[in-house]
């Protein structure tokens, strides 16, 4: 056994995802109270953008970047180190949501009790099916009239493929929303609004057709439980642990997170059974936490907004041995040695300078510009993560310099965004033709805004009909030469120097598969 196991199994890093408004933060709120990493309700600022306009994001953004803290919340519950990490929810800036997911080892969604699942939910899922990250199920809102919950189950099994289990069952909703059944524990938990601490106003009923849950919830809605726990007794069973391990099934809670009701059984059993840190793949090997030498990633970096201190923060996850301040580790991508003095940790909200971390961790760098997303660090040996893929943005713009005498400024600022990852940098191909791929237009007047107060550079996009990109690869190198040739309006190049052939249509790349049957057009940059 390595000697940080103890350290590895008490770790357990995960992200909270949703659709906007669906209670992320009201959620993430109450777990820092229930681990005492808060004192009151309200201290979680929401990082949802209320108004559609960049003020207001930049606004957000400057108040993070003082308070890196919100990005990573540390907390011990139960004997536990939990490390929750933040996504943003707007959707344009939804790649960053896609890469905190690689660095976490499961996710717990939320879900709107009234709107079941939305456009985001479902976009969310597909990456956490991608990866097979086990998920926990939250459905909120219950104080709230919203749908019947085998209606619920069935929506979601449904529209984002994975198979349910519920843990509790809940009695009615809206105004008559009466608590829920921990199937699992057998109790009975009775809602009250508004509980601060834990709900203690649980009564164990180990045998449903005791009179005390008439008592407790009245004739009816008791003969209603009983025949619901029955039909999902019969359906589901018990729990199957390593199922969700794997991915093949989603416990499910139902709650109202405003209320703190129904939090407290999802904490307790999320720390239960949630995956301490997992082995991860390499280009090279499969890396398990449990091995004494340090590696890990970068999956996100931040920038410090104030123009005086152009320094950023990069964001690594431990994931294998010990990290310790002050020692030379290897930057694969540069073939150099580099070593932090000042790495930050997460815990207690505030900056603190560790000595240590171990798998599982998220520590924040000091970068000056060597750090791209995805760049691996190593006690030496040549591997990096895999996992960490590039999708398709969805709008294209060409970059237009609109001030020659800056040229310099606009080119090292539009490399710096984009290795911090706020949008996608495509040059074109044998040319110097630059073209911004995003996913939303909020991401395009962000860069605008920051090129201008960090670079000094003013610049303006001209919107291209392009619809997807796709990544080019053939076993045939002159095929795949002879390709871009021919289409040199189509052809571009990502960061990494890797061919991508920008589709104007559905139509467009449909034909250019057919008649181009030794080229193979992948939809995210992760080519194996
Ligand atoms: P998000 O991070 O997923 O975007 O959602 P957030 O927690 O900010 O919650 C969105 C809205 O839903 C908030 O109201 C919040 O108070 C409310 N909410 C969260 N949980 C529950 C619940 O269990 N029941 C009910 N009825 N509402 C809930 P808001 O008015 O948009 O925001 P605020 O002005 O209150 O902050």
């Amino acid at each position: 056994m390595n000697k940080y196991n103890e350290q590895i199994q008490r770790r357990k890093t995960f992200a909270i995802i949703s659709h906007p408004d669906a209670g992320k933060t009201t959620l993430t709120e109450k777990f820092l109270l229930f681990g005492g990493a808060i004192q009151t309700a309200g201290a979680v600022k929401s990082n949802k953008i209320k108004k559609h306009a960049t003020s207001d994001f930049m606004e957000i953004e400057r108040q993070r970047g003082i308070s890196v803290a919100t990005s990573v919340m540390t907390f011990e519950y139960r004997g536990m180190l939990v490390n929750l990490l933040d996504t943003p929810g707007h959707k344009d800036f939804a790649e960053d949501t896609y890469r905190t997911l690689t660095a976490v080892d499961s996710v717990v969604l939320v879900i709107d009790s009234v709107n079941g699942v939305e456009e985001q939910t479902r976009r969310l899922m597909e990456v956490c099916r991608m990866r097979d990250t086990p998920v926990i199920v939250f459905i909120n809102k219950m104080d709230r009239d919203g749908k019947q919950p085998f209606d619920l189950l069935e929506e979601i099994e449904k529209e984002l493929h994975i198979n349910l289990h519920p843990i509790t069952w809940p009695i009615n909703n809206g105004r008559d929303f009466k608590g829920v059944y921990n199937l699992f524990d057998k109790n009975l938990l009775l809602f009250t609004a508004n509980t601060k601490a834990a709900g203690d106003d649980t009564v164990l009923i180990e045998d449903l057709s005791a009179p005390v849950l008439e008592d407790k919830v009245g004739l009816s809605d008791a003969t209603r439980l009983r025949e619901d726990v029955e039909l999902i007794d019969g359906v589901y069973g018990e729990l199957n642990v390593p199922d969700y391990l794997a991915a093949k099934v989603a416990p499910v809670f139902f709650g109202s997170a405003i209320n703190n009701f129904g939090v407290k059984e999802l904490l307790d059993t999320f720390v239960r059974v949630a995956p301490s840190p997992l082995p991860r793949p390499t280009n090279v090997r499969v890396v398990p936490p449990a091995e004494d030498a340090f590696s890990g990633f970068i999956f996100k970096i931040h920038a410090n907004l104030d123009p005086k201190h152009r320094d950023r923060i990069a964001f690594l996850r431990v994931c294998s041995g010990r990290f310790q301040r002050n020692t030379f580790y290897h930057h694969v991508r540069l073939d150099k040695d580099v070593r932090f003095s000042n790495p930050y940790s997460f815990l207690a909200r505030d900056k603190d300078v560790i000595e240590e971390a171990f798998p599982g961790d998220v520590i924040g760098l000091f970068d000056t510009g060597q750090f791209k997303i995805g760049d691996t660090l190593t006690e030496g040996e040549d591997f990096f993560y895999t996992g960490i893929p590039s999708f398709s943005p969805e709008l294209f713009k060409e970059l237009v310099n609109k001030d020659p005498m800056k040229t310099k400024q606009l080119e090292k600022g539009i490399r710096q965004l984009t290795d911090e990852g706020v949008a996608q940098l495509f040059t074109q191909h044998g040319g110097n033709r630059k073209i911004i791929g995003c996913v939303g237009d909020l991401q395009f007047e962000v860069i605008q805004y920051r090129l201008l107060q960090e670079y000094g550079a003013a610049c303006q996009f001209n919107s291209l009909p392009f619809y997807k990109a796709c990544w080019i690869t053939s076993a045939d190198p002159k095929k795949l030469e002879d390709f871009a040739r021919f289409k040199p309006s189509n052809i571009v190049e990502d960061k990494d120097e890797h061919l991508v052939y920008l589709a104007q249509s559905e139509w467009f790349l449909n034909t250019e598969r057919t008649n181009n049957p030794d080229i193979e057009f992948h939809f995210t940059s992760e080519i194996h």
